[in-house]
């Protein structure tokens, strides 16, 4: 058990978001579809964006300084969406207020900090949770389903990819001044996956490259990864590849086992063979009238993610995503930028 907040059974939640930018609309729209949750104020460095973030979703409150809203509003938890270089401070702003805390990927920019906050939660029990949606999208989901029911016997190996020529800095332009980008940007959420269905790493080695010379960091990242299981999984990542069929924000992953082999391929065709046949089925995600249809299978997860958050809350079990299991896949991307700058394989203690 860990935290939670108190006889949550008969009202609802109360929660303010914290950064009005590109991915707060979803996160917001995805936590209206839940009950027991009520959004009463909005934060964001400038007024302009929570005003037109709190018309837009029917929210009382909104702010550009955040100690009046910590003064003003009776908050159960924050859901952090700002840049990840202000993460560190708002959540131990939260924890000083003993507020329950979820906050976006990357947990920090680098480890040391991820560690003091996760200590940090645990000295005072305060939940703390991060929102590391991909595991929760239906197709990985179905895979992990798949995989417990040993169809395709003991696991060797696996490829998980997340290659893509899509212009992801139109949306999200901080992303081309990273001096990190590929491995904390999308390296978060991939070894995250690997870690989902594989367990924990023994060993990394990873190779970076920059591609795009008009962005600060690498936006190609291959990591070889050996697992604790014996599975041996090849980690790819790439926001520069031109291929025949654009897939993004697909996730594609292969796994092969001693009788067959598993495969989730383009459009969510989801393939288990083995000697004997292969069977298809296709793992729709879930379509909500806010979501872009194009990025269904991103967007419906957050709703499943939030889900877990608030039953987590209420209930005093640790969510999926908890900053202690999250701070695991984040010393997974420091290893891999350790390995990419040294040449060497890195063992994970
Ligand atoms: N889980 C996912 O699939 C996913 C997708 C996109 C973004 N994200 C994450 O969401 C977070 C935000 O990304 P984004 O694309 O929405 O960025 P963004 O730049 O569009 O939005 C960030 C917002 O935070 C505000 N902000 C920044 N610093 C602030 C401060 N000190 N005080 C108040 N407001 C501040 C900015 O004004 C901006 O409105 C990042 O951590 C990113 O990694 C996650």
């Amino acid at each position: 058990m860990v935290g939670h907040v108190q006889k949550m059974e008969s009202r609802k939640l109360r929660f303010a978001v914290l950064g009005c930018g590109f991915w707060s609309r979803f996160q917001i729209a995805a936590w209206r579809e839940i009950d027991g949750v009520e959004l009463v104020a909005v934060y964001n460095r400038t007024i302009d964006k929570a005003r037109k973030t709190a018309e837009e979703f029917n929210v009382p409150g909104y702010y550009n300084d955040i100690n009046k809203l910590f003064e003003n509003e009776k908050i159960d938890f924050v859901d952090i969406i700002t840049d990840v270089d202000t993460h560190f401070q708002f959540v131990q702003m939260a924890f000083k207020r003993r507020i329950a805390v979820i906050c976006q990927k990357p947990l920090t920019a680098d480890l040391a900090s991820a560690r003091q906050l996760v200590s940090e939660s645990n000295e005072a029990n305060i939940p703390f949770f991060i929102h590391e949606n991909f595991r929760w999208q239906a197709p990985i989901q179905r895979l992990k389903k798949a995989m417990d029911t040993n169809v395709v016997g003991k696991i060797f190996k696996a490829r998980v990819s997340f290659c893509s020529a899509f212009p992801v800095f139109e949306n999200q332009p901080a992303l081309a001044i990273s001096e990190r980008f590929i491995l904390m940007d999308i390296g978060t959420h991939i070894l995250d996956v690997v870690r989902f269905l594989f367990g924990e790493a023994k060993t990394i080695f990873c190779l970076t490259k920059t591609v795009n010379s008009k962005i600060c960091g690498e936006d190609v990242a291959n990591a070889l990864l050996e697992m604790h299981s014996g599975v041996h999984c090849y980690a790819e990542m790439s926001y520069a590849s031109v291929l025949e069929k654009e897939v993004f924000p697909q996730t594609l992953v292969l796994i092969e086992g001693e009788h067959g082999s598993i495969e989730l391929a383009a459009d969510f065709n989801f393939k288990i063979t083995t000697r004997e046949r292969t069977t298809c089925e296709t793992v729709t995600p879930r379509s909500y009238s806010w979501a872009d249809p194009a990025y269904a299978v991103s967007h419906s997860s957050i709703v499943d993610i939030n889900r877990n958050f608030r039953d987590a809350l209420m209930s005093g079990v640790q969510a999926a995503t908890s900053a202690a299991d999250n701070l695991k896949t984040l010393q997974l991307v420091f290893a891999a930028y350790d390995s990419a700058a040294s040449g060497e394989v890195i063992k994970l203690k």
